[in-house]
Protein backbone atom coordinates (compact mmCIF):
# COMPACT_ATOMS: atom_id res chain seq x y z
CA UNK A 1 0.00 0.00 0.00
CA UNK A 2 1.05 3.31 -0.77
CA UNK A 3 -1.31 6.15 1.26
CA UNK A 4 -1.01 9.65 0.65
CA UNK A 5 0.91 9.51 -3.26
CA UNK A 6 0.00 11.63 -6.51
CA UNK A 7 1.14 10.60 -9.64
CA UNK A 8 1.74 13.06 -12.49
CA UNK A 9 2.21 13.37 -16.06
CA UNK A 10 3.88 16.54 -17.71
CA UNK A 11 4.17 16.10 -21.26
CA UNK A 12 4.11 20.20 -22.28
CA UNK A 13 7.22 19.93 -24.73
CA UNK A 14 8.92 17.26 -25.82
CA UNK A 15 9.68 15.30 -22.51
CA UNK A 16 7.52 12.34 -21.19
CA UNK A 17 6.70 12.40 -17.76
CA UNK A 18 4.98 10.61 -14.92
CA UNK A 19 6.50 11.04 -11.29
CA UNK A 20 4.89 9.72 -8.21
CA UNK A 21 5.42 11.73 -5.14
CA UNK A 22 4.21 11.39 -1.49
CA UNK A 23 2.25 14.46 0.02
CA UNK A 24 5.43 15.22 2.26
CA UNK A 25 7.05 15.51 -1.18
CA UNK A 26 9.18 12.61 -1.16
CA UNK A 27 9.72 11.18 -4.42
CA UNK A 28 8.64 7.93 -5.57
CA UNK A 29 9.45 7.79 -8.81
CA UNK A 30 10.49 10.14 -11.42
CA UNK A 31 10.48 8.71 -15.44
CA UNK A 32 11.42 10.99 -18.16
CA UNK A 33 11.65 9.82 -21.69
CA UNK A 34 13.20 12.75 -23.78
CA UNK A 35 12.25 12.77 -27.44
CA UNK A 36 15.99 12.68 -29.75
CA UNK A 37 13.95 12.99 -32.73
CA UNK A 38 14.35 16.69 -32.54
CA UNK A 39 18.04 17.33 -32.48
CA UNK A 40 17.83 16.98 -36.58
CA UNK A 41 15.31 19.69 -36.64
CA UNK A 42 17.18 22.26 -34.53
CA UNK A 43 14.27 22.40 -32.64
CA UNK A 44 11.05 21.14 -31.40
CA UNK A 45 8.87 19.80 -34.06
CA UNK A 46 5.16 20.49 -32.24
CA UNK A 47 3.20 17.78 -34.42
CA UNK A 48 6.34 15.76 -33.98
CA UNK A 49 6.33 15.84 -29.87
CA UNK A 50 2.51 15.30 -29.78
CA UNK A 51 3.07 11.77 -31.95
CA UNK A 52 5.79 11.04 -29.56
CA UNK A 53 4.04 11.41 -26.37
CA UNK A 54 1.24 9.52 -27.55
CA UNK A 55 3.60 6.48 -28.38
CA UNK A 56 5.51 7.16 -25.11
CA UNK A 57 2.90 7.94 -22.00
CA UNK A 58 1.91 4.67 -21.54
CA UNK A 59 4.64 2.97 -20.36
CA UNK A 60 6.28 5.79 -18.88
CA UNK A 61 3.39 5.76 -16.55
CA UNK A 62 3.55 2.15 -15.99
CA UNK A 63 7.54 2.34 -15.56
CA UNK A 64 6.61 5.43 -13.02
CA UNK A 65 3.84 3.14 -11.24
CA UNK A 66 6.18 0.41 -11.03
CA UNK A 67 9.39 2.18 -10.23
CA UNK A 68 7.54 3.39 -7.19
CA UNK A 69 6.00 -0.16 -6.27
CA UNK A 70 2.50 1.16 -5.90
CA UNK A 71 -0.53 0.97 -8.57
CA UNK A 72 -3.66 3.11 -9.74
CA UNK A 73 -5.81 2.53 -7.53
CA UNK A 74 -3.77 2.92 -4.76
CA UNK A 75 -2.64 6.54 -5.41
CA UNK A 76 -4.14 9.88 -4.10
CA UNK A 77 -4.98 11.28 -6.99
CA UNK A 78 -3.75 12.36 -10.60
CA UNK A 79 -1.92 15.28 -11.46
CA UNK A 80 -1.19 17.11 -15.02
CA UNK A 81 0.16 19.90 -16.65
CA UNK A 82 -3.13 21.98 -18.21
CA UNK A 83 -0.37 24.63 -19.63
CA UNK A 84 1.26 26.99 -20.86
CA UNK A 85 3.02 24.71 -23.46
CA UNK A 86 2.45 23.14 -26.47
CA UNK A 87 -1.02 22.28 -27.11
CA UNK A 88 -1.27 19.41 -29.03
CA UNK A 89 1.26 18.35 -26.71
CA UNK A 90 -0.27 19.36 -23.35
CA UNK A 91 -3.51 17.43 -24.86
CA UNK A 92 -2.01 13.80 -24.67
CA UNK A 93 -1.20 14.61 -20.89
CA UNK A 94 -4.64 15.58 -19.75
CA UNK A 95 -6.57 12.68 -21.80
CA UNK A 96 -4.37 10.60 -20.33
CA UNK A 97 -4.93 11.64 -17.19
CA UNK A 98 -8.54 12.29 -17.29
CA UNK A 99 -8.95 8.65 -18.35
CA UNK A 100 -6.97 7.07 -15.65
CA UNK A 101 -8.25 9.10 -12.91
CA UNK A 102 -11.91 8.62 -14.16
CA UNK A 103 -10.74 4.77 -14.37
CA UNK A 104 -10.22 4.35 -11.15
CA UNK A 105 -12.69 6.34 -9.41
CA UNK A 106 -9.44 9.10 -8.90
CA UNK A 107 -9.92 13.02 -8.25
CA UNK A 108 -7.73 15.03 -11.12
CA UNK A 109 -5.27 18.30 -10.40
CA UNK A 110 -4.47 20.24 -12.89
CA UNK A 111 -1.14 22.39 -12.21
CA UNK A 112 -0.02 25.23 -13.68
CA UNK A 113 3.69 24.34 -15.77
CA UNK A 114 5.14 27.50 -14.12
CA UNK A 115 4.05 26.21 -10.62
CA UNK A 116 5.75 23.14 -11.21
CA UNK A 117 8.86 25.11 -11.27
CA UNK A 118 8.39 26.82 -8.19
CA UNK A 119 7.31 23.72 -6.74
CA UNK A 120 10.34 21.40 -7.53
CA UNK A 121 12.29 23.62 -4.85
CA UNK A 122 9.75 22.18 -2.51
CA UNK A 123 11.04 18.63 -2.72
CA UNK A 124 12.60 16.56 -0.57
CA UNK A 125 15.32 15.68 0.15
CA UNK A 126 16.41 19.65 0.77
CA UNK A 127 13.39 21.44 0.54
CA UNK A 128 13.19 25.30 0.72
CA UNK A 129 10.48 27.19 2.81
CA UNK A 130 9.19 30.63 1.34
CA UNK A 131 9.43 33.55 0.72
CA UNK A 132 12.06 33.50 -1.84
CA UNK A 133 12.79 34.74 -5.41
CA UNK A 134 13.23 32.39 -8.15
CA UNK A 135 15.02 32.47 -11.53
CA UNK A 136 13.25 30.30 -14.02
CA UNK A 137 15.44 30.23 -17.57
CA UNK A 138 14.49 27.44 -20.11
CA UNK A 139 13.78 27.23 -23.44
CA UNK A 140 10.76 28.12 -22.97
CA UNK A 141 10.51 30.71 -20.26
CA UNK A 142 12.63 33.23 -18.47
CA UNK A 143 11.03 34.43 -15.43
CA UNK A 144 11.84 36.02 -12.23
CA UNK A 145 9.48 35.52 -9.42
CA UNK A 146 8.42 36.33 -5.55
CA UNK A 147 7.66 33.15 -4.01
CA UNK A 148 5.29 33.70 -1.03
CA UNK A 149 3.41 30.45 0.01
CA UNK A 150 3.33 27.11 -1.23
CA UNK A 151 0.10 27.88 -3.76
CA UNK A 152 -0.71 28.58 -7.14
CA UNK A 153 -2.01 32.27 -7.23
CA UNK A 154 -0.68 34.96 -8.90
CA UNK A 155 -0.17 38.65 -8.64
CA UNK A 156 0.70 41.09 -6.57
CA UNK A 157 -1.70 39.75 -4.09
CA UNK A 158 -0.88 36.02 -4.38
CA UNK A 159 1.07 33.09 -3.59
CA UNK A 160 3.89 34.11 -7.06
CA UNK A 161 4.14 37.84 -7.50
CA UNK A 162 5.57 38.13 -11.15
CA UNK A 163 8.80 40.63 -10.95
CA UNK A 164 10.01 40.61 -14.64
CA UNK A 165 10.14 37.68 -17.70
CA UNK A 166 11.57 37.84 -21.16
CA UNK A 167 10.03 40.76 -23.70
CA UNK A 168 11.24 37.94 -26.38
CA UNK A 169 13.31 35.47 -26.37
CA UNK A 170 14.06 33.01 -23.15
CA UNK A 171 17.24 32.54 -21.91
CA UNK A 172 17.60 28.87 -22.86
CA UNK A 173 16.83 30.22 -26.50
CA UNK A 174 19.50 32.86 -26.67
CA UNK A 175 21.56 29.98 -26.19
CA UNK A 176 20.22 27.33 -28.52
CA UNK A 177 20.35 30.35 -31.02
CA UNK A 178 23.74 31.49 -30.31
CA UNK A 179 24.64 27.45 -30.36
CA UNK A 180 23.34 27.68 -33.46
CA UNK A 181 25.33 30.34 -35.28
CA UNK A 182 28.59 28.59 -33.78
CA UNK A 183 27.63 25.78 -35.47
CA UNK A 184 27.32 24.06 -32.48
CA UNK A 185 23.97 21.29 -32.36
CA UNK A 186 21.16 21.20 -30.30
CA UNK A 187 20.37 21.72 -28.01
CA UNK A 188 22.55 24.56 -27.74
CA UNK A 189 23.27 25.31 -23.88
CA UNK A 190 25.53 22.70 -22.46
CA UNK A 191 27.32 22.53 -26.40
CA UNK A 192 27.40 26.36 -25.75
CA UNK A 193 29.26 25.88 -22.36
CA UNK A 194 31.85 23.53 -23.31
CA UNK A 195 33.29 25.64 -25.96
CA UNK A 196 33.10 28.66 -23.86
CA UNK A 197 35.08 27.43 -21.26
CA UNK A 198 38.21 27.23 -23.68
CA UNK A 199 37.30 31.26 -24.44
CA UNK A 200 37.76 34.57 -23.17
CA UNK A 201 34.41 35.72 -21.71
CA UNK A 202 35.99 39.41 -22.24
CA UNK A 203 37.06 39.36 -25.40
CA UNK A 204 34.22 40.71 -26.78
CA UNK A 205 31.77 43.76 -25.46
CA UNK A 206 28.45 41.96 -26.04
CA UNK A 207 25.24 44.02 -24.76
CA UNK A 208 23.81 43.70 -21.30
CA UNK A 209 20.41 43.84 -20.08
CA UNK A 210 20.02 46.36 -23.19
CA UNK A 211 17.56 48.78 -23.21
CA UNK A 212 15.15 47.17 -21.18
CA UNK A 213 13.59 49.17 -18.09
CA UNK A 214 12.75 47.16 -14.55
CA UNK A 215 12.74 43.68 -14.27
CA UNK A 216 11.98 42.15 -17.00
CA UNK A 217 14.97 40.62 -19.84
CA UNK A 218 15.42 40.61 -23.30
CA UNK A 219 17.90 38.48 -25.39
CA UNK A 220 16.97 39.49 -29.39
CA UNK A 221 19.72 42.39 -29.32
CA UNK A 222 22.31 40.06 -28.08
CA UNK A 223 21.54 37.37 -30.55
CA UNK A 224 21.99 39.98 -33.41
CA UNK A 225 25.13 41.39 -31.76
CA UNK A 226 26.40 37.85 -32.42
CA UNK A 227 25.74 37.27 -35.65
CA UNK A 228 26.61 40.43 -37.09
CA UNK A 229 30.15 40.14 -34.99
CA UNK A 230 30.68 36.74 -36.68
CA UNK A 231 29.90 38.29 -40.32
CA UNK A 232 32.30 41.16 -39.20
CA UNK A 233 34.88 38.43 -38.50
CA UNK A 234 34.22 35.98 -41.22
CA UNK A 235 33.54 32.82 -41.97
CA UNK A 236 37.77 31.91 -40.83
CA UNK A 237 37.81 34.67 -38.50
CA UNK A 238 35.03 33.50 -36.67
CA UNK A 239 35.65 29.90 -37.10
CA UNK A 240 39.00 30.64 -35.32
CA UNK A 241 37.02 32.94 -32.44
CA UNK A 242 34.52 30.20 -31.39
CA UNK A 243 35.57 29.86 -28.26
CA UNK A 244 36.06 33.64 -27.56
CA UNK A 245 32.50 34.45 -29.07
CA UNK A 246 30.74 31.70 -27.28
CA UNK A 247 32.10 32.49 -23.81
CA UNK A 248 31.64 36.60 -24.56
CA UNK A 249 28.35 35.55 -25.91
CA UNK A 250 27.32 33.75 -22.53
CA UNK A 251 29.00 36.20 -19.60
CA UNK A 252 26.01 38.61 -21.69
CA UNK A 253 24.03 35.84 -21.01
CA UNK A 254 24.49 35.07 -17.65
CA UNK A 255 25.16 39.39 -16.66
CA UNK A 256 21.97 40.11 -17.80
CA UNK A 257 20.10 37.55 -15.80
CA UNK A 258 22.38 38.48 -12.86
CA UNK A 259 21.79 42.29 -13.33
CA UNK A 260 17.90 41.63 -12.95
CA UNK A 261 18.54 39.28 -9.88
CA UNK A 262 20.36 41.89 -7.93
CA UNK A 263 17.70 44.49 -8.58
CA UNK A 264 14.83 41.95 -7.20
CA UNK A 265 16.85 41.51 -4.02
CA UNK A 266 17.69 45.29 -3.62
CA UNK A 267 13.41 45.88 -4.44
CA UNK A 268 12.11 43.17 -2.23
CA UNK A 269 14.92 42.61 0.18
CA UNK A 270 14.77 39.29 0.18
CA UNK A 271 18.19 37.27 -0.08
CA UNK A 272 17.30 33.88 -0.31
CA UNK A 273 17.36 32.78 -4.32
CA UNK A 274 16.28 29.77 -6.16
CA UNK A 275 17.08 28.70 -9.95
CA UNK A 276 14.96 26.65 -12.01
CA UNK A 277 14.29 25.38 -16.02
CA UNK A 278 17.24 23.71 -18.33
CA UNK A 279 19.52 26.78 -18.05
CA UNK A 280 20.11 26.60 -14.48
CA UNK A 281 22.28 23.25 -15.14
CA UNK A 282 24.76 26.48 -16.57
CA UNK A 283 27.74 26.43 -14.60
CA UNK A 284 29.00 30.19 -14.98
CA UNK A 285 25.57 30.81 -14.23
CA UNK A 286 25.45 29.47 -11.15
CA UNK A 287 28.89 30.39 -10.11
CA UNK A 288 27.93 34.27 -10.34
CA UNK A 289 24.52 33.50 -8.68
CA UNK A 290 26.17 32.14 -5.76
CA UNK A 291 28.47 35.17 -5.96
CA UNK A 292 25.43 37.40 -5.89
CA UNK A 293 23.34 35.19 -3.29
CA UNK A 294 25.32 33.23 -1.11
CA UNK A 295 21.92 31.80 0.18
CA UNK A 296 21.33 29.89 -3.35
CA UNK A 297 18.95 27.12 -4.15
CA UNK A 298 19.61 24.93 -7.11
CA UNK A 299 17.54 21.42 -6.98
CA UNK A 300 19.34 18.44 -9.20
CA UNK A 301 19.41 18.79 -12.83
CA UNK A 302 16.47 16.77 -13.46
CA UNK A 303 14.53 18.81 -11.13
CA UNK A 304 15.50 21.56 -12.85
CA UNK A 305 14.26 20.70 -16.56
CA UNK A 306 11.22 19.36 -17.40
CA UNK A 307 9.49 16.69 -15.38
CA UNK A 308 6.45 15.48 -13.43
CA UNK A 309 7.72 15.09 -10.10
CA UNK A 310 7.58 19.27 -9.87
CA UNK A 311 4.04 18.87 -11.26
CA UNK A 312 3.19 16.43 -8.34
CA UNK A 313 5.11 18.36 -5.91
CA UNK A 314 2.93 21.46 -6.95
CA UNK A 315 -0.71 19.59 -6.84
CA UNK A 316 0.23 18.97 -3.23
CA UNK A 317 -1.03 22.20 -2.54
CA UNK A 318 -3.72 22.14 -4.82
CA UNK A 319 -7.65 21.61 -4.56
CA UNK A 320 -8.49 18.42 -6.67
CA UNK A 321 -10.92 18.41 -9.03
CA UNK A 322 -13.83 15.18 -8.30
CA UNK A 323 -15.43 13.67 -11.31
CA UNK A 324 -16.98 14.54 -13.48
CA UNK A 325 -15.86 18.08 -13.54
CA UNK A 326 -12.68 17.51 -15.02
CA UNK A 327 -13.63 15.63 -17.72
CA UNK A 328 -14.07 18.99 -19.35
CA UNK A 329 -11.08 20.64 -18.30
CA UNK A 330 -8.71 21.88 -21.32
CA UNK A 331 -4.75 22.50 -22.21
CA UNK A 332 -4.14 26.23 -22.49
CA UNK A 333 -0.89 27.36 -24.51
CA UNK A 334 -0.33 30.89 -22.24
CA UNK A 335 -2.16 31.91 -19.64
CA UNK A 336 -2.74 35.11 -17.38
CA UNK A 337 0.31 36.05 -14.51
O1 LIG B 1 13.88 23.15 -18.93
P1 LIG B 1 14.33 22.61 -20.24
O2 LIG B 1 14.92 21.23 -20.26
O3 LIG B 1 13.19 22.59 -21.28
C1 LIG B 1 12.34 23.66 -21.54
O4 LIG B 1 11.29 23.77 -20.87
O5 LIG B 1 12.72 24.46 -22.43
O6 LIG B 1 15.40 23.64 -20.80
C2 LIG B 1 16.10 23.42 -22.00
C3 LIG B 1 16.96 24.63 -22.27
C4 LIG B 1 17.59 24.60 -23.64
O7 LIG B 1 17.42 25.85 -24.25
C5 LIG B 1 19.05 24.30 -23.34
O8 LIG B 1 19.93 24.84 -24.30
C6 LIG B 1 19.23 24.97 -22.00
O9 LIG B 1 18.02 24.71 -21.31
N1 LIG B 1 20.36 24.41 -21.27
C7 LIG B 1 21.50 25.10 -21.00
C8 LIG B 1 22.38 24.19 -20.34
N2 LIG B 1 21.76 22.99 -20.24
C9 LIG B 1 20.51 23.14 -20.80
N3 LIG B 1 21.83 26.36 -21.24
C10 LIG B 1 23.05 26.76 -20.85
N4 LIG B 1 23.95 25.97 -20.25
C11 LIG B 1 23.67 24.68 -19.97
N5 LIG B 1 24.57 23.90 -19.38
ZN1 LIG C 1 9.55 24.08 -18.29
Amino acid sequence: MAPGTILALETSCDDTCAAVVTRDGEIRSNVISSQGVHDRYGGVVPEVASRHHLELVETVVEDALAQAGTTLPEVDAVAVTQGPGLVGALLVGVATAKALAAAHGLPLIPVDHLHGHVAASFLRPDPIEPPFLILIASGGHTLLAHVKDHGASWGRSGSIEVLGSTLDDAAGEAFDKGARLLGLGYPGGPALQRLAADGDPTAFAFPVAAQVAGLDFSFSGLKTALLYKTRELGEEGARERRADLAASYQRAIVETLARRVERARAQTGIERLALGGGVAANGPLRERMRELAPDLHVPPRELCTDNAAMIASAARFLDPVAFPDYLTLDAFATGER
